[in-house]
């Protein structure tokens, strides 16, 4: 699918992945729609790309109508990706067996929330205006790609709730894309592995730690970087014949579970 002219909405665009991806699509020519919760970050990425920051919090509805219905004013909006996601680390049972110190369920509702159900409030937006248009000469309305995670298969003590969150942008995928069959939309979806964004910024030693945790990878013994993983999620829009399927993008990781 030609994504030149188009226009696209990337949520979590402000940093990371998002950011990466929202680059690649502008330089091919997409009109950009920066979809976060990160202001200064989203307005000063906009600019850099020529595309327009949105204040987006994918758990809230009118925001995510709002944006879909401003990237349609900008072009024929053809492409989405949803990249916004946050992430919780707790044991389901707390070490003192106290209900107490049982996992956080407004956690496990947030990181749901945001991650899984988020993602599906944008797709079936988008999705509704793609199907307004006429298709692409390659036959496409429009093309997805939701940002699921390895934790979806290998998660890991702690990530309950992460892991059900990506494990149901994956478990929605198949389903998903057959629904948008009708209308000629494809989806697909991307497990990062281990990607270097400002996720790992918050211990101490940033470097230190990052060089640990890429020893683990199978190989490459690094982590990703964010542009090796825009490159994939692009492929997955304009490459016509993929639809409905889940890619790793890990390094042939296997995520042990600590
Ligand atoms: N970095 C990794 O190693 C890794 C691995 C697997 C999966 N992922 C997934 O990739 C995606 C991007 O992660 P990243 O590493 O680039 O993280 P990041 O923190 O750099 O970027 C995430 C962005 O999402 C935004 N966001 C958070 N909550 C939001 C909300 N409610 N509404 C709108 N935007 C919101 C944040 O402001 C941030 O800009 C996430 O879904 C994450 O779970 C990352």
């Amino acid at each position: 699918m030609d994504i030149q002219g188009a226009s696209a909405v990337v949520t979590g665009a402000a940093s990371g992945i998002g950011a990466a991806v929202a680059r690649q699509l502008a330089t091919r020519g997409a009109r950009v729609v920066v979809a976060d919760v990160q202001d200064d970050k989203g307005s000063a990425l906009a600019e850099e790309i020529g595309g327009e920051f949105v204040h987006v919090d994918v758990t809230d509805t009118e925001q995510v109508r709002a944006a879909v219905d401003r990237a349609a004013e900008l072009g024929p909006l053809r492409v989405l990706v949803n990249s916004a996601g946050i992430g919780w680390a707790q044991r389901t049972v707390g070490k003192d067996g106290t209900y107490d110190s049982a996992h956080d369920l407004d956690a496990f509702k947030k990181v749901v929330g945001i991650n899984l159900i988020g993602s599906f409030d944008m797709v079936r937006h988008a999705a509704t205006r793609m199907s307004q248009l006429d298709p692409t000469e390659s036959g496409d309305r429009g093309a997805i790609v939701n940002i699921a995670s390895v934790a979806a298969f290998d998660g890991q003590i702690g990530q309950a709730a992460y892991a059900a969150s990506k494990g149901g942008l994956v478990g929605l995928t198949l389903p998903v894309a057959r629904d948008l069959a009708a209308a000629q939309i494809r989806l697909n979806t991307v497990a990062p592995g281990l990607i270097e964004t400002p996720i790992y910024d918050f211990v101490p030693d940033p470097e230190a730690f990052k060089e640990q945790l890429g020893q683990s990878v199978l190989h490459p013994k690094r982590l990703g970087t964010p542009e090796e993983l825009a490159s994939m999620v692009l492929e997955c829009l304009t490459n016509s014949y993929m639809n409905g399927e889940t890619i790793r993008v890990d390094g042939g990781i296997r995520m042990p579970p600590r």
